[in-house]
């Protein structure tokens, strides 16, 4: 069965045609931070342009690079939340289109589930495991009993981890987005790094990271030549401290096998490395996409779609 994936929740848009849950056919990603970049941030009516623009260029390509046709396909699958809502209909009334065109099913995603979910591509993370999400706009965790079955457990109070780099790159000077910039920021720190409190809530699943942004902005109010590396190294140790006491938290009140992780922030080589060491610690395997299938991309929808229609097990 090949399932055509589509993502179009924020400013990527991303086709993906996945054979049998497990080969990725084809897969194409168009960012658009070239338009977003100019105001700083995501401008969702100019997000679902873009995605209406390039939404059939990127199909074509991708069912050419993988010699197939649209005949082929045995279902397509969306986002449909959550995310920009203009953003997320182009991607849901394109494939929507396509599988009534074709007379095969149509299959909405959850987002956030996709991006745990493509951790089981080519691996079987045991099962029960927590998810942890960090992406731009969400922190989430969840008990995840089955490649189809997430139950959320907690998520964010105010600002996701994504968001949160990206609004303390931009008091940095930074560009949008402001992750990698800031990564790399980080990485160049010459001085000890700027200690902050790890941000989260006591005794609670959800996360919280308006706190932390705060505190970094005040530093670089008070101290305006304060080293903007150590700054940026110290933000991100925050930052890792705080999801890795969220995850203590909840491994110590359920039973879990792994930890399964996935969202744009893990593209960050420091946190991956914080969350390596901590699991390494406590003997729990800890399952992280690659870094293009952390990002947005479909084949995470693909797969997510694979496990509703194909129930494990099957093939
Ligand atoms: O999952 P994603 O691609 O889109 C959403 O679903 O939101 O995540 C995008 C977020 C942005 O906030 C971006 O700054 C952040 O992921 N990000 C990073 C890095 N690369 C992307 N954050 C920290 N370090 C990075 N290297
Ligand atoms: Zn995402």
């Amino acid at each position: 069965m090949i399932i055509l994936g589509i993502e179009s929740s924020c400013d990527e848009t991303a086709v993906a045609l996945l054979d049998g849950g497990r080969r990725v056919a084809a897969a194409r990603v168009a960012g658009q931070e070239d338009i977003h970049s100019l105001y700083g941030g995501v401008v969702p009516e100019l997000a679902s342009r873009r995605h209406l623009e390039v939404i059939v260029p990127l199909c074509e390509r991708c069912f050419a690079e993988a010699g197939l046709a649209p005949a082929a396909l045995g279902a397509v699958a969306a986002s449909t939340r959550p995310g920009l809502s203009g953003a997320l209909m182009v991607g849901e009334a394109f494939a929507r289109a396509a599988a009534g065109a074709l007379g095969i099913p149509f299959i909405a995603i959850d987002h956030l589930e996709a991006h745990l979910a493509v951790n089981f591509l080519g691996a079987a993370p045991a099962l029960p495991a927590l998810g942890l999400v960090v992406s731009g706009g969400h922190s989430s965790l969840y008990l995840v009993s089955a490649p189809n079955r997430y139950r959320l457990l907690g998520e964010t109070r105010d600002d996701a981890a994504g968001e949160t780099f990206d609004k303390v790159a931009r008091a940095l000077g930074l560009p949008y987005p402001g992750g990698p910039p800031l990564e790399k920021l980080a990485a160049g720190a010459r001085e000890p790094a700027v200690r902050f409190p790890p941000p989260g809530v006591r005794d609670s699943f959800d996360f919280s990271f308006s706190g932390l942004k705060t505190a970094v902005i005040y530093h670089l109010d008070r101290e305006p030549a304060a080293d903007r590396a150590a700054v940026a190294a110290g933000f991100q140790a925050a930052v890792a401290a705080g999801l890795t006491r969220n995850l203590a938290y909840a491994v110590n009140r359920h039973q879990v096998r792994s930890v399964i992780a996935g969202g744009g922030v893990l593209a960050n080589n420091y946190l991956r490395g914080r969350l390596e060491k901590w699991a390494a610690g406590r003997n729990i395997a800890l399952h992280v996409p690659v870094l293009a299938e952390c990002l947005d991309n479909a084949v995470m929808v693909a797969v997510r779609a694979w496990f509703e229609i194909q129930p494990p097990g099957g093939s």
